[in-house]
């Protein structure tokens, strides 16, 4: 994919099934092994049966000897979480859940930009997949197809004690070949099935996605941030529209006009008593 050198990299490929995967998940790990042209992303990768989840095994492993770039993906996770402490189903083997960790050389107030940049890059990877269907992201990392959301991402930052390495911890779960969802989010949700009808090889769709996850991430580290913003903001659902939001600093509730995203991947509004960034939290657009 990309010719420019990571921040850290990591050539080996090294697929590992875990002790317990069956043949299927050893086979997933190698085929990815096989698609992949990253430097570091997935070549050092874990694909388990079932697992509680994914983000938490990476977090582990991120703090023993995993390398930049590592992949922990799952068939069926038990406990998938979600943003807020919400939960995130995937029916087994249908889609893709899975967690990639990283030592990023970024400054802290800059690892929200890993969210957008990512976000840029899944909406790469299927547009051409979904076409003529337009697809939203709905700050800061929902990704939307008909105002239903097909991929979510939880990023998650440790700062160990004594100046270590920084690690950061980007789950992704993608709807691929699920149909049916539970009522709850039915009518939230959608899959890349749902909309064309067809089938997919959920480990080809790993494999590119690794691609430009890796390519943005570099990007971001050559310092083009701004070029990611301008793709980010292309694509952002609530730009130049009016959203309620409850401001971090008071614990009031807010509204104004969404003008982009500044350099911390943070939401920039507009609001009648002044400029607003967002830095975490939720917004919701305002009904017209
Ligand atoms: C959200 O939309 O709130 C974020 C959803 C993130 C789900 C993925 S699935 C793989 C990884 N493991 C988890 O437990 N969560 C993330």
């Amino acid at each position: 994919m990309s010719a420019l050198a990571g921040p850290q990299s990591s050539p080996e490929a090294s697929p590992q099934a875990s002790p317990q995967a069956s043949p299927q998940a050893s086979l997933h790990a190698s085929r990815l092994v096989d698609l992949l042209e990253t430097r570091s992303f997935g070549r050092s990768i874990r694909w388990h049966d079932q697992v509680t989840s994914t983000n938490t095994l990476a977090v582990e492993w991120a703090g023993i000897d995993a390398a930049d770039g590592s992949v922990i993906c799952a068939e069926v996770q038990t406990a998938g979480r979600g943003r807020f402490d919400r939960t995130w189903k995937s029916r087994k083997g249908d889609n893709l859940t899975f967690s990639l960790i990283l030592f990023p050389g970024l400054a802290a107030d800059r690892l929200g930009m890993i969210s957008v940049a990512f976000s840029v890059a899944i909406v790469a990877t299927i547009k051409n997949l979904v076409r003529p269907k337009q697809i939203e992201i709905k700050w800061p990392n929902d990704i939307l197809i008909d105002g239903a959301k097909i991929c979510g991402m939880l990023q998650e930052s440790a700062f160990p004690s004594g100046g270590g390495q920084k690690r950061v911890v980007v789950g992704i779960g993608l709807n691929i070949n699920q149909t049916g969802f539970p009522p709850v989010i039915r009518d939230r949700a959608t899959s890349l099935k749902i909309i064309t009808g067809r089938e997919y090889d959920r480990v080809e769709i790993l494999a590119s996605l690794l691609g430009h996850m890796e390519d943005s991430y570099y990007a971001l580290h050559k310092g083009r941030g701004s070029i990611l913003r301008a793709r980010y903001e292309a694509r952002l659902s609530a730009l130049g529209r009016e959203v309620t939001f409850v401001k971090p600093a008071d614990g009031v509730s807010a509204h104004g006009i969404v003008t982009g995203i500044d350099a911390r991947g943070g939401l920039v509004v507009a609001t009648p008593t002044g400029r607003e960034t967002i830095l975490t939290g939720d917004v919701s657009l305002k009904m017209e």
